[in-house]
């Protein structure tokens, strides 16, 4: 009796395993045969029940009928699962279909310009320097001879964290960490993404800007002026005209601000240069000693030149761009075209 019971479950778990392996129709339709045909194994069981004692008949009996459903549920499923699941020799390629691209990215556009700014200074035989953009009023103003309370500060529209700390309002802030660091002679770049309060058609809140600083003993304007005609030449064309017109920062004495001819209209005036001819592309000028001096250089010895450019700007002008904030944007139509 016990024998009996015990073989019922036996075949119920071994049929189960066999449902579970098969990987086709066919064997399942064979198991199905195999365990619940009329010669099947219990099929078989249930004829034999009438060698039990009567009073265990009626249990075993109603045993053998629930594994006998049940199994005949599982044989129906798996051929349900079978049946639907494509076998290996339906899948085919199709030569014919056009092959899928997959879609390149690229580099941004001011990342672009702002490498091929630097790529020319480096020529010129500038290192890169980069520095925080997160940044502390001393580097960013205090340093530069922008003491608090000075007008220039007006300049700017500065993001303030604290009374202290600001978002950096130009990449200057680096030539006094620069100079902190090292004794000249010191040929730096730094290029770098600044802030300030201000939002149209030609600014957006961050921007990026290539700062240029050089001290040694003996660098003068002409320095300066060779270098940027150098540069504007390789940024430009070689037929760029350039004009070097007295200006004002508080950490550069003399300062220029260096004009380019408009590329648009070659100077006779339109809307990209508010019909004055010129376009503003850098500021620059010669070191002022009071910065030399708030890092420690002996103003005897060394003179230096700096000079400091809108990146966006630069990629406008090149690109015939009327809207900086196209930049921005993310549009993938616009930034797919450089
Ligand atoms: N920092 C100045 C600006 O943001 C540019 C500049 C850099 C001018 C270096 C002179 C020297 O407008």
């Amino acid at each position: 009796m016990e024998k009996v019971e015990k073989t019922i479950e036996q075949i119920y778990e071994e049929a189960f395993k066999e449902i579970k392996f098969a990987t086709d129709s066919e064997s399942i339709k064979a198991l199905s045969i195999r365990y619940l045909g009329r010669k099947g194994i219990i099929t078989n069981f249930l004829r034999n029940i009438s060698n039990l004692p009567p009073e265990k008949r009626p249990e075993v009996g109603k045993r053998v009928n629930e594994v006998k459903k049940s199994l005949d549920k599982a044989f129906k499923h798996a051929l349900k699962r079978l049946e639907t699941k494509p076998s290996q020799k339906d899948y085919r390629i199709d030569v014919s279909l056009p092959g899928r691209t997959i879609q390149q990215g690229s580099l941004h556009p001011i990342t672009q310009i702002t490498w091929q700014i630097c790529e020319i200074l480096e020529k010129i035989g500038f290192d890169i320097a980069e520095g925080p953009e997160v940044e502390t009023d001393h580097y960013n103003f205090e340093a530069l001879n922008i003491p608090k309370n000075h007008p220039a500060r007006d300049m700017q529209d500065t993001f303030y964290i604290s009374d202290n700390i600001v978002l950096r309002t130009h990449t200057s802030s680096i030539q006094v960490r620069i100079m902190e660091k090292l004794t000249p002679p010191v040929r730096v770049i730094a290029p770098g993404k600044v802030y300030r309060c201000d939002s149209d058609l030609t600014h957006t809140p961050m921007f990026h800007q290539v700062e240029g600083l050089m001290v040694d003993e003996g660098i003068s304007f002409g320095d300066l002026k060779g270098i940027l005609t150098t540069f504007i030449h390789h940024m430009f064309d070689e037929k760029t005209t350039l004009r070097f017109r007295p200006s004002f920062f508080p950490f550069t004495e003399p300062s220029a601000e260096v004009d380019i001819l408009c590329v648009m209209c070659r100077g006779k005036g339109c809307r990209v240069c508010s019909h004055t001819g010129w376009l503003e592309v850098i500021g620059a000028g010669m070191v002022h000693p009071a910065v030399f001096e708030n890092v420690g250089y002996d103003t005897t010895r060394y003179t230096g030149l700096a000079f400091g450019m809108g990146v966006e700007r630069i990629a406008m002008l090149k690109y015939g761009i009327d809207d900086i904030r196209k930049f921005f944007e993310n549009d993938s139509r616009f930034l797919r075209q450089f």
